[in-house]
């Protein structure tokens, strides 16, 4: 899919471009999926995703993962230069139009409560906090509490 405006093509993740992705989790601050984390997803682990190129350049991913009637979004990201401009809310409608041709019932995804900026996007689009997963990431100097975050479709 192409758009005209900054020239912005969002491509499903495949063998050939799913390592963009590391550089672009690197920038985000995000954990860096390993090589064979991203092509076992792919290829075993019922995952797919999207990335988004603005001229020839990789700015943002989103990785998501098919289970038996929800599917979950395990890790999203956009290039720290190319915030606030709906690059996210773009790959998230793609996945979108996945979630309703699929009949899925429900999307769900984990995020650190400190994250709000992520947590300001999920609501944004609709997200709503189901509970806290209490000590649920750890950190250098402990733990931190996550959000469940989910949307029902049908
Ligand atoms: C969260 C993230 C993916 C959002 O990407 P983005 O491309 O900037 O998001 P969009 O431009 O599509 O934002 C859509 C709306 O979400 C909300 N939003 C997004 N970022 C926000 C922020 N920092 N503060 C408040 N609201 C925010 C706003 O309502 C925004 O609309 P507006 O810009 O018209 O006000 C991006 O900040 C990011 O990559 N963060 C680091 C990685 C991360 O935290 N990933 C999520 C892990 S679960």
């Amino acid at each position: 899919m192409v758009c005209e405006e900054r020239n912005l093509t969002i491509e499903m993740l495949d063998e050939n471009n799913v390592l963009f992705v590391q550089d672009i989790q690197k920038n985000c601050k995000e954990l860096v999926w390993t090589s064979s984390s991203l092509f076992h997803l792919l290829n075993k682990g019922s995952g797919y995703g999207y990335i988004l190129k603005s001229f020839n350049k990789y700015i943002g991913y989103i990785l998501l993962r098919s289970l038996a009637d929800e599917e979950e979004v395990l890790s999203l990201g956009v290039l720290n230069s190319n915030r606030r401009k709906g690059v996210a809310s773009k790959l998230f409608y793609e996945f979108e139009k996945d979630v309703i041709r699929k009949n899925v019932k429900r999307i769900f995804l984990e995020v650190k409560v400190k994250n709000y900026s992520a947590i300001c996007f999920y609501e944004f689009l609709g997200l709503k906090k189901i509970k806290v997963l209490k000590d649920y990431y750890k950190t250098d100097n402990g733990y931190e509490n996550g959000l469940l975050l989910s949307k029902v479709y049908f």
